[in-house]
């Protein structure tokens, strides 16, 4: 009986096949594949298609990290296929909901293996593990997969050493729907080969070979040679048979329907849920008073993040903080954070100093990127103050994969106090640092690095409130207009009043709620079940950010810019209330 080919491993190309910065155009059981290497060695094997056109993406950019579809220039992240950047929105984060589909990948004899859903591993030939073993130049054949199995069980070659043997003895050690396995020997000598049947639709195939202990072969072309005539010979045969027969029915490819790929995104959008685990793989002193954390997965593959992203870290103490991803684009096994101690801890900095331990299990949330990076820009300044440092180490890494121009500007009280210096050294002479500066000093300092606005410059400041208030000043007098000037703030230091009383109306709820003094619009709408996400629950992350449609809105957060708090169109429900009895809100 034919064994389901869905549930099986199929070679889709040699290793040779797949080298870096390259895309590979795969077939598989009647679906086209983009196959291409990242910088980090991961093999991806996706739909060959971008979600925003349907193009080809096996025609597209591979720079190392990311792959970019030729078109309209969507990119895609390594290992999970997520969209990191849509060109045409230079502004914003790529809902984490677009992903294109992967499939799984292997290597293994020199080829390459995927399939729709593979149980176990890639299949083991014993003779194959022991020697060196060499491929076989791949050989299309237009005749059905089983056609072409059969065949090759009658395939007769000499062994590597004895290429003018006249009379070779050939034994079939194995035969099924999709390999055949065959050992030749002649005068002491043998050579055993493996074909693997790569099944590209009902009616075509790739015949794949290799040869064991080929290592020792002489002359390796010869062998190449040997078998390129006799297979192509081989091939003729099959299609001139294949000719004489019906054609099989064509395969059905079942195409995934967005609702199926949804599926497979965490319901994390509400609240503060947590739905990753996570392990802490490395827990080190980066700088003075500073710790890093690696996390990384524990089974399911991390989802993809932008620059500027950050994660909710759910505590043991029971506390929710957030820390922004310092990894570089693509590096995706892990998530890097930074955790300064702050003096007054309120438990979150303490706990994970003090209590968090190497392979400790803790929960996060997805990555949320309120804070993202434009790439269309022809000039970045990026300022740190501190432990700011760590958005704008994910944004540099970034710009500097790209080759876009930036300047990475890091304050802080010496030398000890920086934070990843490893990562700051591989940035070069991008990065300057300015060490020791008193207050006033700062703002001196940041009038000169800030300069006079410049068409289509963008400035990213993250770091302590007077730092980051004074960088939004300086920028402002220098004639940067509001949309340049791209900010994030650890936390409100803003005191929040709560004492207003108002009523809510949700436009596409058709609800009308009343906010009574001491609750937020959030608790309200959590109280109602009506889902909104939320993180940081002090107006510092934008998570929890809602259209205004109605009525006067009183900002307390420290996420909107002052342009944005005086057009009055959104309000961070975590803290802000309203001027006005009501406010309609798009919910
Ligand atoms: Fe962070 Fe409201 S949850 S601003």
């Amino acid at each position: 009986m034919v064994r389901d080919p869905t549930v099986l491993w199929h070679p889709i190309a040699s290793v040779g096949d797949v080298p870096p910065r390259h895309v590979f155009h795969g077939q598989l059981l009647g679906r086209e594949l983009a196959v291409w290497r990242a910088d980090d060695g991961y093999i991806n094997v996706w739909e060959n298609r971008c979600l925003h056109r349907g193009l080809r993406l096996s025609i597209g950019v591979n720079n190392g990290h990311e792959l970019m579809c030729q078109y309209h220039g969507w990119r895609y992240a390594n290992r999970t296929a997520q969209c990191t950047y849509i060109p045409a929105h230079p502004a914003d984060a790529p809902a984490r909901t677009i992903f294109n589909r992967t499939f799984p990948a292997a290597e293994r004899y020199g080829l390459v293996w995927s399939g729709e859903a593979p149980s176990g591993p890639p299949p083991e030939v014993g003779v194959l593990d022991a020697g060196s073993a060499m491929v076989l130049r791949s050989l299309p054949v237009d005749a059905p997969p089983g056609l072409v199995a059969e065949h090759l069980g009658r395939y007769r070659f000499c062994p590597n050493d004895r290429l003018d043997a006249e009379e070779p003895e050939v034994t079939a050690d194995g035969h099924d729907d999709w390999s055949v396995l065959l050992t030749a020997s002649a005068g002491g000598s043998s050579t055993t080969a493996a074909f693997f049947v790569q099944p590209v639709d009902s009616n075509r195939s790739v015949i794949r070979g290799v040869l064991s202990g080929s290592g020792e072969a002489a002359d390796r072309l010869t062998v190449l040679r040997h078998h390129s005539t006799l297979l192509s010979n081989l091939r003729d045969r099959i299609e001139a048979y294949a000719a004489t027969t019906p054609p099989p029915e064509p395969m059905e490819v079942k195409l995934h329907q967005v609702s199926e790929q949804l599926a497979r995104v965490p319901v994390a959008s509400v609240g503060r849920h947590a739905p990753l685990r996570v392990r802490v793989s490395r827990k080190w002193k980066t700088a003075e008073g500073v710790a890093g954390f690696e996390l990384e997965s524990i089974g399911e593959q991390l989802p993809s993040h932008q620059p500027g992203a950050h994660i909710d870290v759910h505590l043991p103490n029971g506390l929710v903080r957030q820390y922004s991803i310092t990894n570089g684009p693509g590096e995706g096994t892990a998530y890097r954070i930074g955790v300064k101690r702050e003096p007054n801890s309120r438990g979150g900095s303490e706990c994970l100093h003090e209590s968090v331990r190497e392979g400790d299990v803790l929960a996060i949330s997805e990555p949320r990127n309120n804070f993202p990076l434009r790439r269309d820009s022809v000039r970045t300044i990026l300022l740190a103050g501190g432990i700011g440092i760590t958005p704008l180490l994910a944004m540099a890494q970034t710009l500097r994969k790209d080759d876009l121009d930036f300047r990475l500007h890091c304050f802080a009280q010496s030398p000890a106090h920086l934070a990843f210096p490893e990562l700051l050294k591989e940035l070069g002479s991008s990065v300057t640092t300015h060490l020791g500066l008193t207050p006033e000093a700062t703002v001196t300092r940041l009038r000169e690095l800030v300069g006079r606005y410049e068409t289509a410059s963008h400035l990213y400041v993250c770091g302590p409130g007077p730092m980051l208030g004074a960088a939004r000043r300086v920028a402002t007098e220098c004639g940067w207009p509001d949309d340049a000037i791209h900010f994030e703030y650890f936390r409100n230091d803003n005191e929040v009043d709560n004492s207003s009383s108002f009523e809510i109306s949700l436009s596409r709820s058709a609800l009308t709620l009343p906010v009574p003094a001491g609750k937020s619009v959030l608790e309200v709408l959590r109280a109602n079940a009506i889902p909104v996400p939320s993180s940081c629950e002090q107006g510092a992350c934008g998570t929890c950010g809602v259209t205004v449609l109605e009525g006067e809105p009183v900002h307390q957060d420290v996420y909107l810019n002052d342009s944005e708090k005086l057009a009055g169109d959104r309000i961070m429900t975590c803290v802000s209330r309203s001027r006005t009895d009501r406010l309609v809100l798009d919910i």
